[in-house]
């Protein structure tokens, strides 16, 4: 696998490649690796000839009091994982290369019917963040593919609202959650659980499976699920509930009675730690 920490020389190389007329597949991730970034990884190397993941741990997308600083940064660990998953390429650049004007920085601001709510009322300005880093490196790595997690659902809807508004020429892939035996949604930030936390986490999931399981036996009463559910975390000891609420997968709207695929979107806290999980389904 090849290290790439400038844009320059990483270009060059996906140039040669474009030139040879080989597809690229691209993973972005902020590293501190696990099982659900190299099942990404695996779809990728599935697709295409050549395989580019990325490890930037974006400041954009952070705000002020969040944890941009204790962000777990695992390189050496990232690399061997990689490696074994037949990376081609990693490209990993430093906040100098990719911000060179930080106080003046080009932002992608996305429609603020997606923005604004749920994650972007909590983390105002993160999902300008994250667009503007992923389009900065979709201009580097130019993938004919690129993989994100379903986990971060709201992200995926963001991003395809940026591809689809900027017609850039992308196929987007979005790859289901993978989670620990007992369900708990894989996630970097889950090695800030203490042991009690650690044992409470899944019900999030368990919460999420029982709104999902009343949908598809036909149950629309959306709010009454949503409550119930959130009564059930505070119960289990969840110290909030930020949101669990059934919506539209494509606009994040509220959910009708009349559709049959729906996203149940969560985030609960447990001490400082907030879980983000979901549940994608297509009621009879
Ligand atoms: O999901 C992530 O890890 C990040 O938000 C991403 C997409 C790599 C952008 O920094």
């Amino acid at each position: 696998m090849q290290i790439f920490e400038q844009i320059a020389a990483l270009r060059t190389q996906i140039g040669d490649w474009k030139a040879q007329g080989l597809s690229i597949g691209f993973v972005p991730t902020m590293g501190n690796l696990h099982d659900g970034h190299l099942s990404l990884v695996k779809m990728a190397r599935e697709r295409c000839d050549k395989v580019v993941a990325s490890i930037f741990v974006n400041p954009l997308q952070f705000g002020p009091n969040e944890d941009f600083e204790r962000y777990p940064r695992t390189f050496e660990d990232d690399c061997l994982k990689l490696q074994l998953a037949s990376t081609d390429a990693l490209f990993y650049p430093t906040v100098a290369e990719m911000y060179p004007h930080p106080q003046t920085q080009t932002r992608v601001v996305v429609a603020d019917d997606i923005t604004v709510v749920f994650e972007g009322a909590t983390r105002p300005g993160h999902f300008d963040g994250v667009a503007t880093v992923v389009s900065k490196l979709f201009n580097i790595v130019q993938p004919d593919i690129a993989i994100f997690g379903q986990k971060d659902f709201q992200q995926f809807a963001v991003i395809e609202r940026m591809v689809e508004d900027l017609a850039m020429p992308i196929t987007l892939i979005r790859a289901p959650i993978a989670r620990d035996v007992d369900g708990l949604a894989l996630s970097s930030r889950n090695q800030y659980l203490d042991a009690k936390q650690r044992q409470i986490a899944p019900k999030l999931y368990v919460a999420l499976h029982d709104i999902a399981q009343a949908l598809s036996s036909g149950n629309r009463n959306f709010s009454d699920l949503e409550k119930a559910a959130t009564e059930q975390l505070l119960r289990e000891g969840f110290n909030q509930v930020d949101y669990i609420r059934v919506v539209d997968p494509q606009t994040l709207a509220p959910a009708s009675v009349d559709q049959r695929e729906f996203a149940i979107l969560a985030v609960a806290r447990l001490g400082s730690t907030r879980l983000l999980d979901n549940i994608l389904i297509t009621a009879a």
